[in-house]
This record gives C-alpha cells, structure tokens and sequence, in this order.
C-alpha cells in the first residue's frame, strides 16, 4: 500500500477545504489534508500565478514550516471586462457582491457573458523548498440573475458550460467533477502519487 502524507492546506476559507477534502478523501485516500487557518496577506498582484507563488513564499518564511504545504489563489475573469476581476477577485466580490458584477454585465449578451474561473495551487515541499505551481481552469458565462443555494463567492453567477447549472446549483461532489479548484488540485494529486 502507499504510505500516508500529510499535507497541509493554508487558507482561512472553509468552503475551499471541504471542497479539496472531498476530493482527496474520493480520489487519494493515502493523502491527507491538513487545515492550517492562517489568515496571511491578500497582494494585490496583476497575475494569480504570482499573488500564489508569492503568497506561498511569505508563509516559507514567516511560518518554517516542518511539512509539505500549500495554498491556493483562485478569481473569476471576464474577458469583455478585460479579464476583471481577475487576481482582484476577493477585493472586488467584498466591494460590489454578485449583483454588482451583474450590473456590469447588464448590457452584454450571448458570447460576451464568456468567463473563466481559475484556481493556481501553490505547493512547497518543506519552507525549504520554491512552491510548484499547478492551474485548474472551468470555462462557463455569467448566468443572468443570482441562482443556487450551495457554494460560496461568485458560485451563484457562474454557470458552467453545457450544463446550464450554476456552481451554486451543484452539490460539492458534482463541482469537484469540473471546478478549475479540482482541476488545480488533481495536479497537485497527480504529482504527489
Ligand atoms: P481567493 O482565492 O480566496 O482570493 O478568492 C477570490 C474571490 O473569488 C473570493 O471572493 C472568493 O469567494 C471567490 N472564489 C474563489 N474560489 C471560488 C469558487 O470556487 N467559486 C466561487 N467563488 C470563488
């Protein structure tokens, strides 16, 4: 059998770990997930890829971690709004919510209601070691109004392509099946097996 690892996950968001324990616990039974709830900096960094690695780079230093971490950053990109909100997602969806972005989208329609939702994982082996970078993608629209009890963030608004269901309408079992978070984190997986 291969042997257990642990690893431990940095985030203060408790919907992203149910969603990366569910899949560990479906898809990698021999790995564990630790949480670590550390509320580090949020930097405002014009790519996701470096708001994680430097965010992974912070921790190495300010925490010495013994074992195998990582975090991750995610955000939603509009491209008829210039790729917004991109790396500013957690900033923007505090200030203006889903029906603000909503609003900046009252006017568009068919394929200019296109996104993007993006997740990069920042892994390190030890506080010794640079992160490794892994990227999940999930292409969908911005639906029309706010549909959906589960999820958390822009879920609501985020209809998935093809399936006509917004994230916040599909239970965490069936998001991990397609999320840009599962698609980062199977990576991750695929790397530590
Ligand atoms: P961050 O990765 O925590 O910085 O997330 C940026 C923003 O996107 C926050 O407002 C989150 O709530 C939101 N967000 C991150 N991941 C997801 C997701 O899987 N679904 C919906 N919103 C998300």
């Amino acid at each position: 059998m291969r042997p257990e690892k642990e690893i431990i996950f940095v985030t203060t968001n408790k919907n992203k770990v149910k969603e990366v324990q569910d899949l560990a616990d479906a898809e990698a039974k021999s790995i564990t997930i630790e949480h670590l709830e550390y509320d580090y900096p949020e930097l405002q960094l014009e790519e996701i890829e470096s708001v994680a690695r430097e965010s992974a780079n912070y921790i190495r230093e300010k925490m010495g971690l013994k074992k195998p971490f990582f975090l991750e950053d995610s955000g939603l990109l509009i491209p008829a709004l210039n790729g917004f909100p991109g790396p500013f997602s957690a900033f923007v969806f505090e200030k203006i919510g889903n029906e603000g972005i909503l609003k900046l989208m009252a006017d568009k329609e068919g394929e200019e209601r296109k996104a993007t939702f993006k997740t990069v994982v920042a892994f390190c082996e030890s506080a010794k070691n640079a992160p490794l970078l892994f990227v999940g993608t999930a292409e969908g629209k911005i639906a029309e109004k706010i549909r959906g009890k589960g999820g958390f963030g822009y879920d609501p608004i985020f209809e998935f392509e093809g399936t006509g269901k917004t994230f916040a309408e599909l239970s965490i079992g069936e998001k991990n099946k397609i999320s840009h978070r599962s698609r980062a984190f199977r990576k991750l997986l695929d790397h530590l097996l």
